[in-house]
């Protein structure tokens, strides 16, 4: 029986999610994209949701 592979979903200190691995991201007007290892935002200051820009850096995201 072959093991099945995990994709990996990495949370950073005080920073984005880290998604190891291609994935297909649903967005708010229901449009898909396809992304190989996307960084999304978790402090919600992006402006570039739902992707991390490097904004939690400058407001000091915690978390
Ligand atoms: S986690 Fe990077 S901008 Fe929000």
């Amino acid at each position: 029986m072959q093991k099945e592979s995990l994709l990996k979903v990495k949370v950073i200190p005080n920073g984005p999610i880290a998604i190891e691995g291609k994935v297909e991201i649903m967005l708010p007007d229901g449009n898909t994209v396809e992304k190989e290892k996307p960084f999304l935002c978790r402090c919600g200051a992006s402006n570039k949701k739902p992707y991390c820009d490097g904004t939690h850096v400058k407001i000091g995201f915690k978390g």
